[in-house]
């Protein structure tokens, strides 16, 4: 039986350069989709999977990001004293048990890699997730607790794969991909970013990682990879063979939050699946197609 999962990182110190104006003076993983921030839809698909504690690891301007996992006393008291339960009970959607965040800083962008890294102390001897806020998931079961559920079964490593057009590997960590039942895949090796015509295949790692803590170990090689940074994927190749390692294809739907048009789809998606937007937002989309 491996060693149970509790714990989750989460990188968010990117600058969200993308989403720029609006970014200027908030962190891109605060801006909502439908009424719900980026980051909260992560931390809840970790908890729906059994994660009690959390590493933010964030940077300069991203305090927010903190501040909203925190306890809102005087917003609080103000409604309960106009008696605005509804809202209340959105409040308490964002309560987390009493130290189980914590924040640590990325002082210089280095890459994902650099950004696990530093997050090693509360990594300590004990497998860790990783969720990228940015790949946004629509599913009836957590992401993270679908690939725990093929974790407590193999052990080692496993992350969330997808197939993608070959002219987007250059986007992706790419699998080199062995043993394959179509929906967990055998790990033979990884390439980062990888030009259309290297990829050695077109599944792609999503966003949502389970790790071995002896990953540190290889990020802090710091050798630079794709792009001139400290990558993951780069050290989570010299696990292969070493470790068991896993791609799950996983049940769902995922929505690139990086990037503009996927943002869009993804406010489209979730509207359409809340009871008091559905109508509203199916109505007005005739207009526009
Ligand atoms: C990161 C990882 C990449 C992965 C991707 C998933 O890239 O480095 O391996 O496929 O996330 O979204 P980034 O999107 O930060 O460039």
């Amino acid at each position: 039986m491996p060693k149970p999962l509790k714990k989750a990182v989460l990188p968010v110190a990117g600058l969200g350069t993308r989403f720029l104006p609006a970014t200027k003076a908030l962190a891109k993983e605060m801006l909502p989709v439908v009424d719900k921030p980026l980051i909260q839809y992560a931390v809840e698909e970790a908890r729906a999977a059994g994660i009690e504690q959390f590493c933010l690891v964030t940077g300069r301007g991203k305090t927010a990001l903190v501040e909203h996992f925190d306890v809102a006393y005087e917003l609080e008291a103000t409604l309960r004293e106009r008696a605005k339960t509804d809202a209340l009970a959105l409040l308490a959607t964002t309560s987390m048990p009493p130290g189980s965040v914590m924040s640590v800083r990325q002082q210089v962008p280095l890459g994902l890699g650099h950004a696990i890294w530093c997050a090693r102390a509360f990594v300590g001897d004990d497998p860790f997730a990783i969720l990228l806020p940015d790949d946004l998931v629509l599913a009836d079961v957590s992401w993270v607790r679908q690939l725990a559920e093929v974790y407590e079964q193999t052990g080692g490593n496993v992350v969330a794969v997808e197939e993608v057009p070959r002219e987007q590997t250059s986007r992706y960590g790419i699998l080199k991909v062995g043993h394959d039942d179509g929906r967990v895949v055998e790990v033979m090796g990884l390439v980062e970013k990888p030009k259309p015509e290297e990829a050695p295949s077109t599944l792609s790692i999503i966003g949502r990682y389970i790790l071995q803590p002896e990953v540190i170990g290889e990020i802090a090689r710091f050798e630079r990879g794709a792009g001139g940074e400290i990558q993951l994927t780069d050290a989570m190749a010299r696990l292969v063979g070493r470790q068991p390692f896993h791609g799950l294809r996983c049940e769902g739907r995922r929505f690139d939050c990086g990037d503009k048009a996927g943002f869009l789809e993804a406010q489209i998606a979730f509207a359409l699946k809340r009871p008091d937007l559905a109508d509203k937002v199916r109505a007005f989309l005739g207009r526009y197609v």
